[in-house]
């Protein structure tokens, strides 16, 4: 598919990651590879960069005389960030001779072309959960094969505030089949008196899949089950072919008994962020695009303890407040990710003369980089006192409004 391909080979760390990131933003094409892959001497590379690893010099030796005589080897091993652009442009463009240009429309039009030819006149199966990855994919399939794309929504109730009907205005008459499943009451029954988070993430991880397969099974016969895997997953597992990713998918728990020939997963060549550049290239809204990370079990882990409709529904409430008074503010670029917890609790208070014994919110926002870690947002005091006094006005049994000032570690960034 891509005409010049920079090979990243990963000696261990994360630095590869880091580096294919800049390559790519230098409009270079390029892939990273595990330094133990066997794919890797059969790689058609225009040149090749050797990251991380602890100068493991016999290994390294070992690669290098693997491959075709002539190929431009930078060796960034042990020194990635002194590694300045002027040196990449020099070994791009005057050692490769690649001619660069690499953007995000050229990605798609290749993709559009590899997904024709990929699946013909089958028929492709998507869970879509509105999660940018998802959405991107099923905006790609529907402009590669329209109606030959099937879109699952498992509308599990867990959702934030609109969230549901949003996604189906986004894409119920974009030419695919849009199939919402509302099974709300579903997970609510399977919930009931369930507090441990673990078992909770249990139940709503298979029941979606058994709410998945049993409306796949009306469709019938499908050839092809599409996925929203990227980049980082695909790195982070290793790194190989398609017999890596499928057993990653299996772990991931998806269907067991739906019949299809082959995965389909056009973006698992993209980092998140050019994800979210190929949903702008696609025409998806902003607030699809930009969305923040998820949880795939919603509300379900930001409710403390036993989910039930009433707490869902204060915290959909409070938690639309938060995230409105922040766009509001101008913050939200600024914060990694920030949302509203009811953590179950209820505390004594008081409504003009009136005693209350009401819920409790706390606010969580974090700026990362990765996830992994986190520091928590200096939220300037005027806009969460704005926060508080709304949620305290307009979302049913709360009387107390707190902020959660604790880093990852020790803290995670969902409660739970
Ligand atoms: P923690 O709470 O582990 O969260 O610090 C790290 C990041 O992962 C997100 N998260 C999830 N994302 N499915 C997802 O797709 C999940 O089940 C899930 N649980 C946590 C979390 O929102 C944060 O961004």
């Amino acid at each position: 598919m891509q005409r010049e391909m920079i090979l990243i080979v990963n000696f261990g760390g994360h630095e590869s990651q880091v580096v294919a990131r800049r390559v790519r933003k230098m409009g270079v094409y390029c892939e990273v590879c595990f330094y133990t892959s066997d794919k890797l001497p059969h790689k058609s590379a225009t040149g090749i960069i050797l990251t991380g690893g602890n100068g493991d010099l016999a290994t390294k030796d070992g690669l290098l005389r693997t491959l075709p005589l002539g190929i431009p080897v930078f060796d960034m091993t042990d020194n990635t960030a002194d590694v300045s652009d002027d040196k990449l442009n020099h070994f791009f463009f005057t050692e490769c001779r690649v001619s660069g240009g690499w953007c995000m429309d050229e990605y798609a039009q290749d993709a559009l072309e590899t997904l024709r030819t990929q699946i013909g006149t089958g028929r492709v199966l998507l869970a879509l959960s509105g999660g940018v990855d998802s959405s991107v994919v099923a905006a790609l399939l529907s402009k590669a094969v329209g109606s030959q794309l099937y879109c699952i929504f498992v509308d599990h109730g867990l959702m934030r505030k609109n969230e549901g009907d949003e996604i189906e205005a986004a894409f119920s008459d974009s030419g695919m089949n849009f199939i919402r499943v509302n099974a709300q009451e579903r997970f609510l029954n399977k919930l009931a008196g369930i507090s441990d988070p673990e078992k909770k993430r249990k139940i709503i991880g298979e029941e979606f899949i058994r709410v998945f397969e049993e409306e796949a099974a009306k469709l019938g016969h499908v050839d092809f089950l599409a996925q929203g895997t990227i980049y980082p997953d695909i790195i982070e597992s290793g790194i190989g072919g398609t017999a890596v990713i499928k057993s990653h998918h299996n772990v991931g728990g998806l269907p067991a008994n739906i019949d299809f020939k082959e995965l389909v997963e056009p973006v698992r060549l993209l980092f998140k962020d050019e994800v979210r550049e190929l949903g702008r290239v696609l025409g998806l809204p902003e607030y699809l695009v930009s969305r923040q990370p998820f949880p795939g079990p919603g509300l379900g882990v930001r409710v403390v303890g036993e989910v039930t409709r009433e707490k869902l529904d204060i915290l959909r409430e409070a938690d639309y407040i938060f995230r409105d008074e922040i766009d509001k503010a101008g913050l939200a670029g600024e914060i990694g990710q920030y949302f509203a917890v009811l953590p179950g609790m209820r505390s004594v208070g008081m409504t003009g003369d009136k005693r209350t014994y009401d819920y409790t919110i706390a606010l969580r926002a974090v700026k990362t980089v990765d996830f992994m870690t986190a520091q928590w947002t200096r939220i300037p005091y005027e806009v969460l006192d704005a926060v508080a006094e709304r949620i305290i006005k307009e979302a049913p049994h709360v009387n107390r409004v707190v902020y959660d000032i604790t880093g990852k570690p020790p803290g995670t960034i969902e409660w739970e």
